[in-house]
């Protein structure tokens, strides 16, 4: 087995530094994430891929739970995503609507970790995105109760041709089970990887009408 105890790269990017930084964490979010659109070409193969985490109530005891899902959309109320509003994860939500979303771009050295409170968004939203995915997305939203037990693979392709059957013609509709959440944030950390495990950490907290920014050692 390899030795994962000498699996180590340094980081060097340039520092973070407090009077640098813009007052809004979502103008820095913007240009992070232009920044990592615009790294394709680094291999940064899914720039808006994030990591969700939510809270479980397991009987007595609190589960954490975390999955990847794709931004969507941001925008002054917080962070767009889709889901199936019955899965594990939109459960999860139901009984307790602290989340956490976090990105990691590996090629800049960064990472965003955002806590904040899902919200659904209005039926008008869900309907214009769920309008300009491909067919086969449409038609497998339908089919795919997420997060259930499945007998076996042909269970799930039965569903998906009964799926594509019963809308034979486009637009297929969303269902009512499917839609999007938008992370209201209250607090946003920006981390960038330096020299020495010296990284940098700012992290804006929302108290009540304002951001402030303050460090966190590393
Ligand atoms: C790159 C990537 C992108 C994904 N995007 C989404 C997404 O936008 N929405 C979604 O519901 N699941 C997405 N998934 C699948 C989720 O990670 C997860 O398997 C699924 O939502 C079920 O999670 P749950 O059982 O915890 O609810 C994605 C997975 C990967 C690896």
């Amino acid at each position: 087995m390899a030795d994962l105890r000498r699996e180590r790269i340094d980081y060097e990017a340039d520092p973070l530094l407090e009077a640098e930084v813009p007052s809004d964490p979502f103008v820095l979010f913007g240009e992070w994430l232009d920044d990592a659109l615009a790294a394709k070409d680094q291999g940064l193969l899914e720039p808006t891929a994030m990591t969700v985490s939510t809270v479980a109530h397991d009987g007595d005891e609190w589960q954490p739970q975390a999955r990847v899902a794709l931004l969507k959309g941001y925008d002054e109320r917080g962070f767009v995503f889709f889901t199936n509003y019955e899965s594990a994860k939109g459960r999860e939500i139901a009984a307790n609507p602290r989340v956490c979303a976090s990105f990691f771009w590996m090629q800049l050295s960064r990472q965003v970790r955002i806590d904040g409170v899902a919200e659904k968004i209005s039926a008008e939203e869900s309907d214009d995105y769920f309008a300009i995915r491909p067919r086969g997305a449409q038609v497998g939203a339908w089919a795919s109760r997420q997060s259930a037990e499945v007998a076996n693979l042909a269970e799930l392709e039965t569903a998906y041709e009964e799926a594509d059957l019963r809308f034979p013609d486009d637009p297929v509709p969303r269902p009512p089970h499917w839609g999007g959440y938008v992370i209201v944030p209250h607090r946003i950390e920006f981390w960038v990887g330096r020299r020495s495990r010296m990284h940098d950490r700012l992290v804006y907290t929302h108290n009540e009408t304002r951001w402030t920014v303050g460090r966190l050692a590393p």
